[in-house]
């Protein structure tokens, strides 16, 4: 993007439709998470970045007060709006791939069992130590292409394949010079040069966490048998939290550890899986502020139960979807086949699935009231879909439904095809 991002006027007329999360709350919770406003025939006029107006396309010369001076105009016959989407989990920064892993699985080797044996999360430590900051810069680069292109305007990516202080501060830093969001996931793994949990802690919070809190908004931790017990966590995220980072937990992906009862006890932003979460942990997170975030395509990917979206939406948790795009357990960046697992699977509506993956997803990167609506003020992300009605965001299954991305009011990806003519001319 140029320089003068966003200080231009752009307008983006005669819509099919635009579909928006209602109102102004965040997190979006029970019935208001299926409250989505959608207008037919419809304007976004969009200026410095921001929405300035939005609406039916017969408001729209009263929107433009009589001038179109300097106006880019974008037709968007056959096209429906929603908000960028927001992807609040990723694991984007890493080295390597694990291909072959994903071959051993296809032939009964489980993910817990890879991991037992060092490979697994270990394996990327390794590749991703070995790649170097440039190399770390040039993946979470490429990554991010291949988010945008899924119709993502907005992603936060964890570090937690160095575990070393060089190469978890060269993670967060290529985060954060790809445009994304970082958090220090130092509690992802023990390393193997460290004999246990514990010994591995004492250096993440000496040595670690007064760097990484320079560069990082939130902090995680993978609560799991093998991976960090509740009391380490416990440790581990009072201890950033002391720092001034947001707490943030994997928890209940295989084992119901107690990672819920923590989250709330510590008021952490989210508790993100929850394959493994029964009825007590859903009615708990319902009654508390700590958002849920379920990450659908890595269930499905590592062939593990489904978490339980409906009965969370319906006891009145606020819930967000992620991709969890990672080498291992979901190579997958796609938004938009998460919104279709999350209806196939989860049995929310695609209503819901919207506002998961925009308004409750930006809640949970602590920018709510700033991104994830078409609404004045708002910032000016947008994805343009290439379909009739706003809901084949999660009916096309892997669909080719993006036409086109627009990042702070400026058009950065259109699909083949499109890139000499109007994104709305088919
Ligand atoms: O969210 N479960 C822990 N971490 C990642 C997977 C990391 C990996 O397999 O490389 C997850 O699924
Ligand atoms: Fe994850």
């Amino acid at each position: 993007m140029s320089d003068d991002v966003g200080a231009q006027r752009l307008l983006v007329r005669d819509l099919a439709q635009l579909a928006t999360p209602a109102g102004s709350d965040a997190p979006l919770r029970g019935d208001a998470l299926s409250e989505v406003e959608v207008v037919d025939d419809a304007f976004i006029l969009c200026e410095g970045g921001r929405i300035v107006s939005a609406g039916p396309m017969r408001g729209l010369e009263a929107a433009l007060g009589g001038g179109r001076d300097g106006i880019e105009e974008l037709d968007g016959r056959g096209l429906c709006a929603v908000p960028g989407l927001v992807d609040c989990h990723t694991h984007a920064c890493f080295g390597g791939d694990r291909v072959a892993e994903f071959e051993l699985r296809a032939t009964g080797a489980s993910y817990e069992e890879l991991h037992a044996a060092g490979g697994g999360i270990l394996a990327t430590v390794s590749a991703t130590r070995a790649a170097g900051e440039d190399g770390l810069a040039e993946a979470v680069r490429r990554h991010r292409g291949w988010m945008r292109r899924a119709g993502t305007t907005t992603f936060e990516a964890k570090s937690g394949y160095g575990l070393d202080l060089e190469t978890e501060l060269a993670s967060l830093r290529a985060i954060r010079s790809a445009g994304g969001t970082p958090t220090w996931l130092g509690a992802h793994a023990v390393p193997p040069e460290f004999d246990g949990p514990d010994e591995y802690l004492d250096f993440a919070l000496t040595e670690v966490l007064p760097e990484a809190a320079r560069v990082a908004v939130a902090t995680d931790v993978f609560v799991e048998e093998g991976a960090f017990s509740v009391e380490q966590a416990r440790r581990y995220l009072e201890a950033c939290r002391g720092a001034g980072l947001a707490l943030r937990l994997h928890g209940d992906q295989f084992t119901e550890l107690g990672a819920i009862p923590l989250a709330i006890e510590l008021g952490a932003r989210s508790v993100d899986h929850l394959e493994a979460t029964a009825e007590d942990g859903v009615r708990a997170l319902a009654a508390s502020d700590v958002t849920a975030v379920l990450l659908p395509a890595s269930a499905l990917y590592l062939g593990r139960p489904m978490p339980p979206g409906r009965a969370l939406v319906d006891a009145g948790a606020a819930v967000a979807i992620a991709t969890d795009f990672n080498p291992g357990s979901a190579f997958c960046e796609s938004l938009p086949l998460v919104t279709s697992l999350t209806v196939t699977q989860l049995h929310l509506t695609p209503a819901e699935a919207l506002s998961a993956c925009t308004v409750n997803a930006a809640h949970v990167l602590g920018r709510a009231g700033e991104l994830g609506r078409i609404a004045p003020g708002y910032a000016a992300d947008l994805v343009l879909l290439n379909a009739p009605d706003w809901r084949y965001l999660s009916y096309h299954l892997a669909g080719p439904v993006v036409a086109a991305v627009i990042e702070a009011g400026e058009v950065t990806w259109r699909a083949a095809g499109a890139a000499d003519e109007p994104a709305g001319r088919r």
